[in-house]
């Protein structure tokens, strides 16, 4: 068979080095593969203008498959002032080079798991009746809308003419905003559309169907956000009634949502949100089985598919030597593409592979210790990143 080619952008600070220990595994578990390298971040701004160039573009349209590391995104006055002196005044504008990414490839299924691996000292534990301690064991999926929502880029500060004439329209906003002089009002557009309403939703109800859950929780506002919220809450009802009727529809509320998820977390495995709550109640997940250092994901479209760890570029960790941050988020999103391209057998070495070195709790790094990140962390007993890489390498063999 024919290798497979997988597009490699590594991006900022720990982006470049997490990517780097993820590939190792690759190839330790002995999946082979032509890594083509893509240049993407905030070097790219600097000098070019773009964060993510159209070489690299070309890359994912013909290659389809991307691991991605993380990029550093800076404030609007810090991406001009860090342009280079050639391109400042030219009116280019910084956008996150992955929300781009995502948009422009139509990455609209976001699939975050949040999965407890045993022996984690980072696990959630809870006190039961009797003062008894309790370590519930989270299994969930997180189908994050990824391209809508409060993420359109659809926004203004001072919105021209037709923009504040069609707001005024509204009698909400004549009766509650129209008060406020227009350099002084912002306003940015959470926009839900039922095509891709409907395939997050499809997404989360197939996986529910798969793992044999009969339940699939939307965690929306739609008491308050009544139009977008209410239309996720709407196509699933409708979804659940006409094609899954053995899977029934919870609703929760994100902020209830919040609160329940140290109380039960046990009690969720499928989750359905728009782009925002998706992003906060998959972190809120992502903190009960070990926070950033365990958190992975995967970006799918119809085409192209784009998988990266969910934490960013720590700058402040990027040039540690030894360095200490944790590979496993890299390494499970890797896992993740593996699953995707139907490399399902190395997919479950290599988790399995993470279990154990986790589960053994002879090799941990800082934040499974709990000690501060600098760089005197190793001599407190923690291990560097590339140990972590190499413990689970040798649970391959
Ligand atoms: P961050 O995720 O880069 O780091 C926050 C903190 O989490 C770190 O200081 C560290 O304590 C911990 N952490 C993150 N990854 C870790 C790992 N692998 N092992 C152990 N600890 C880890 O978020 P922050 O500091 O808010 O943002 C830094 C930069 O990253 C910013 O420029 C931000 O815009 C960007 N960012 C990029 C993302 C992406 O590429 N998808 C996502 C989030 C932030
Ligand atoms: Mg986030």
């Amino acid at each position: 068979m024919a290798k497979r080619t997988i597009v490699t952008m590594p991006g900022d600070g720990i982006g470049k080095l997490v990517l780097e220990q993820a590939i190792q595994v690759l190839d330790a578990a002995g999946f082979s593969a032509n890594y083509i390298h893509g240049d993407i971040g905030w070097e790219f701004w600097c000098k070019e203008g773009n964060p993510f160039p159209e070489r690299t573009q070309k890359l994912l349209e013909e290659y389809k498959i991307g691991l991605f590391g993380a990029i550093t995104s800076k404030p609007k006055d810090k991406a001009e002032a860090e342009l280079s002196p050639e391109l400042k005044g030219k009116g280019l504008t910084y956008y996150s080079p992955i929300v781009s990414m995502r948009q422009k490839y139509d990455l609209d299924i976001c699939k975050r798991p949040c999965h407890t691996f045993k022996g984690n000292p980072l696990n959630f534990i809870r006190r039961g009746f009797g003062g008894s301690i309790e370590e519930p064991i989270v299994d969930v999926m997180i189908f994050r809308q990824n391209t809508e929502c409060l993420y359109s880029g659809v926004e203004w500060t001072n919105p021209p003419d037709p923009v504040y004439d069609a707001l005024m329209t509204h009698k909400k906003f004549k009766d509650n905003f129209s008060w406020c002089p227009r350099p002084d009002l912002a306003v940015s557009a959470r926009i839900f559309t039922r095509k891709y309403t409907t395939r997050i939703v499809k997404a989360a109800f197939e996986y529910a169907k798969e793992r044999g859950f009969d339940t699939v929780t939307v965690c929306e506002k739609p008491n308050v956000i009544r139009e977008t919220s209410g239309m996720m809450m709407k196509i699933a009802h409708e979804m659940s009634k006409n094609e899954y009727p053995d899977i029934r529809v919870q609703d929760t509320n994100i902020d209830a949502q919040m609160m329940w998820l140290t109380k039960n977390p046990e009690n969720y495995h499928v989750i359905v949100a728009g782009n925002m709550f998706g992003d906060i109640v998959s972190d809120g997940f992502a903190g009960l089985i070990g926070g950033l250092g365990f958190a992975c994901s995967a970006n799918i479209g119809q085409e192209i598919a784009v998988f990266e760890p969910t934490h960013g570029s720590a700058p402040k960790y990027a040039d540690f030597n030894p360095s200490i941050v944790n590979p496993i988020a890299m390494i499970l999103s890797a896992v993740m593409m593996l699953e995707h391209i139907g490399e399902k057998e190395t997919a479950s070495r290599i988790s399995k592979a993470v279990a154990d070195v986790i589960f053994e709790g002879k090799v941990k790094t800082y934040d499974m210790l709990k000690v501060s990140g600098t760089p005197e962390a190793i001599s407190k007993g923690a291990a560097s990143t590339q140990q972590m890489t190499d413990a689970i390498i040798a649970k391959l063999k």
